[in-house]
């Protein structure tokens, strides 16, 4: 930077906290909370939920807690990349006023006995299928977190589609004060959706990378053309994709409402879909999905 350019001088005023009871402290009175719960490794993605949560409360408060109970015995629990320096400095820059940082002694002081538990057909499908007790643990710590934080409204990013509707139900479900925002999924130049696991990638699986989204794509360009059989579709996306040296779990096209299959009916009169993946590329499992 050339001595006469102004010079920028962040305002560095983040507060890090790492109790329930500080957070409680630097909250109190506070009710238009916005707040994102993320499990680190920040990226642009999670950057744009926190923009759009300045948008529907202040203070915006974050959290960083890598879930346990959200991962099975042979996930990337331990390997999960913690970056917390550099997060610390993004989310600071993008305006947020808290960050919650608990460590699992300070969230769950004794074994969590009780957990929150989806219904079977929500949480079981998709996703729940292939990562069995995944969305208790992901209820389970929202709604701790929600607990710590009280906020007005929370931000989820529709890459996560299913994990979106099962929070935003529990929500409905019990009342809680909190209305939850979607985020759009925001991708790479390549179509790539961000994500912390696209740091497992070696260079020549990130560049087959995007063929996951193309795959969803081209599910969504035959249905908008008409086609009506939904399962020869979905099978030919998968069967491209284990032929390009993928192993997908599923590729899957669902009603947006309740993300159940939807009839040759509901499909003829263009109800709102959604198509849904999840693949492993190498070690890597990676998802996505397309509203239709
Ligand atoms: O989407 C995530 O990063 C996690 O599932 C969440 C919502 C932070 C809960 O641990």
């Amino acid at each position: 930077m050339g001595a006469s350019e102004p010079q920028i001088t962040q305002n560095k005023k983040m507060k890090i906290v790492t109790t329930i009871e500080e957070l409680r402290g630097q909250l109190s009175g506070q009710l238009r909370t916005a707040f994102v719960p993320t499990m680190g490794n920040l990226h642009e993605g999670h950057l744009s939920l926190m923009r759009l949560a300045a948008k529907h409360g202040d203070p915006v408060v974050a959290s960083i807690f890598v879930n346990r109970l959200q991962f099975g015995p042979n996930e990337d629990f331990e390997k999960y990349p913690r970056t917390f320096e550099a997060d610390c400095e993004k989310l600071n820059d993008a305006g947020v006023y808290v960050l919650f940082a608990p460590n699992e002694k300070e969230l769950y002081p004794e074994p969590q006995e009780y957990r929150v538990s989806p219904p079977h057909d929500l949480g079981d499908i998709l996703e729940g299928e292939f990562r069995p007790g995944f969305f208790i643990g992901v209820t389970t710590v929202v709604l701790k977190l929600f607990s710590c934080v009280q906020p007005r409204a929370a931000v989820f990013g529709k890459k996560d589609y299913q994990q979106l509707m099962i929070v935003r139900n529990m929500c409905r479900q019990f009342a809680l004060p909190t209305e939850i925002i979607a985020a759009e999924t925001v991708r790479a130049e390549d179509g790539l959706a961000l994500s912390s696991r696209n740091g497992y990638l070696s260079v020549t699986e990130r560049a087959e990378a995007p063929q996951l989204a193309l795959a969803l794509q081209q599910v969504s360009k035959r249905i908008h053309a008409g086609e009506k059989d939904i399962a020869a579709i979905e099978r030919e996306a998968f069967d491209t994709l284990k032929q390009r040296g993928w192993q997908p779990d599923y590729i899957a096209v669902r009603k947006r409402a309740n993300l159940q299959a939807p009839s040759r009916d509901e499909v003829a009169a263009k109800s709102s879909l959604v198509v849904l993946a999840a693949a492993k590329l190498g070690a890597t499992r990676l998802i996505d999905n397309l509203e239709i």
